[in-house]
């Protein structure tokens, strides 16, 4: 079969599984740990709702995902109704206005994947109607919208769930837990960047009302752009590391200084949010080429970490190298012309001891084939609706980053140091 895209359902199926087999993915019931012989629930019936980039990611998950059933699909931009077809299958019933979706008694939950001035709507009237909701980052876009949505939970018996999937990955859970038990003593600095060159950045359409359907990305009306489309990650880790708590205060500058195409979100900024202990988190991020994707550097008082996207390194300082100010003297006792500054390398082999003042340490691998945070965190929305328990990205830790970005975004637009707002305690 051939849709007008050209593209055949047969051909799709073996790129999802081609995709899935270079990941290490199979078809997978349940998140590790579940007894085996446990009698199986019923699969979990959802609804995609928005199927561009990564709606159809989170379908092409949810066909590897045993416990759940992709029951309904929604978008208004047919072209990408008929690619998810032709994932999903052409039984699987679609629509153009998510109203319906939520009006089918079979469907358990919705996934949201629509631009980000329409989460917080969607999920309320799905929550409305009774359906358990995954919603993507950033969960909201205004904070009035932020308020209505934490007001709803909590009368809501519903499970709603945000996109922040790096809490779902085992090297980031690894990090946090080795920064808790005192690998790097206190981490006072981070340093977060997100940089690339996405193709929203590139392309518009000759045609307004496509071009913004498409292009949402590019208008503030729409998101709150680069701190909350790339920042929400970094700064949902860094709201983890220090305890699941909030910014105290953010500045910072940030510019349209590339893509002048009538964009109006920027294309290039640099933050510093501070926390309420004076812990501090520099964030660069911008929509134009760069080798880095996603780094997150730490550094605590007792040494730091480099968090990437499927790894991290621990580096930890020498706490018995003879002082560097010792050292330095000596040697400019021996050779006058030597200018090296006093802070030498001060870093040793993690689990050796070479005695060389060498700078690399051990490293935090990610732990088996399920171990990738957008797959795991689908299974735990199927078991939260399954198990009725509350989830681990649930409306809070959704709220503090996307008020977090909120505030990137006024520290900017107004030239000021931008506070935590008043009164808004999760
Ligand atoms: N967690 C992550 O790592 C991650 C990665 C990428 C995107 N996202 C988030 O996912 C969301 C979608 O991003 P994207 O890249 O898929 O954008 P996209 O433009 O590719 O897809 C959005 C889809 O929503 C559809 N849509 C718009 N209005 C609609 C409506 N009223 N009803 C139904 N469908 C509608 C569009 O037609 C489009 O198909 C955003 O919030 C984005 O921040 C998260």
């Amino acid at each position: 079969m051939k849709d007008e895209t050209g593209l055949s359902r047969r051909k799709f199926l073996a790129d999802v599984s081609a995709g899935a087999a270079a990941l290490g993915l199979t078809r997978m019931g349940f998140a590790k740990g579940k007894p085996t012989n446990s009698r199986k629930p019923e699969p979990v019936s959802v609804a995609i709702i928005g199927i561009g980039f990564r709606g159809t990611h989170l379908l092409q998950l949810s066909e590897l995902i045993e416990n759940i059933r992709v029951g309904a699909l929604c978008d208004v931009f047919q072209p990408h109704l008929n690619r998810a077809k032709m994932i999903a299958g052409a039984s699987v019933p679609a629509y153009s206005d998510y109203r319906q979706v939520l009006d089918r008694k079979d469907i358990d939950g919705v996934l949201i994947a629509t631009p980000e001035h329409l989460h917080a709507s969607m999920a309320l009237d799905a929550l409305d109607a009774g359906k358990d909701v995954f919603c993507e980052k950033s969960m909201t876009h205004t904070l009035s919208e932020t308020r209505q949505l934490i007001s709803a939970m909590k009368t809501s018996d519903r499970i709603l769930q945000i996109g922040l999937q790096w809490r779902f990955r085992g090297h980031n859970q690894k990090v946090v837990q080795l920064i808790k038990s005192g690998a790097i003593g206190r981490p006072l600095l981070f340093r977060g960047t997100m940089m690339a060159r996405l193709p929203w950045y590139i392309h518009s359409s000759d045609d307004p009302k496509l071009n913004r359907l498409l292009n949402w990305r590019a208008y503030r009306e729409y998101t709150a752009g680069l701190v909350s489309e790339f920042g929400a990650h970094i700064l949902d880790q860094v709201n983890w590391i220090l305890g699941n708590t909030s910014p105290a205060r953010c500045a910072g500058f940030g510019g349209l200084d590339h893509w002048k195409n009538g964009r109006n979100t920027y294309d290039n900024i640099s933050l510093t949010y501070e926390y309420p202990n004076g812990e501090r988190l520099a964030l660069l991020s911008s929509g134009f080429d760069s080798h880095i994707l996603v780094p997150l550097d730490i550094i605590g008082t007792e040494g730091s970490i480099a968090l990437g996207g499927v790894a991290a390194r621990l580096f930890r300082g020498r706490t018995h190298q003879r002082p560097a100010f010792e050292r330095y003297v000596r040697a400019v006792e021996t050779n006058i012309q030597m200018t090296t500054a006093i802070g030498s390398p001060s870093y040793r082999l993690d689990d050796t001891d070479s005695g060389d003042d060498s700078l690399q340490i051990g490293s935090v691998r990610s732990e088996g084939q399920s171990d990738w945070g957008a797959f795991n965190q689908l299974v735990a929305f199927a078991d939260s609706i399954q198990t009725r328990t509350k989830p681990l990205v649930d409306v809070n830790v959704g709220a503090r980053t996307a008020i977090s970005a909120l505030m990137g975004n006024e520290a900017i637009d107004h030239g000021r140091v931008a506070s935590w707002p008043e009164q808004f305690e999760l």
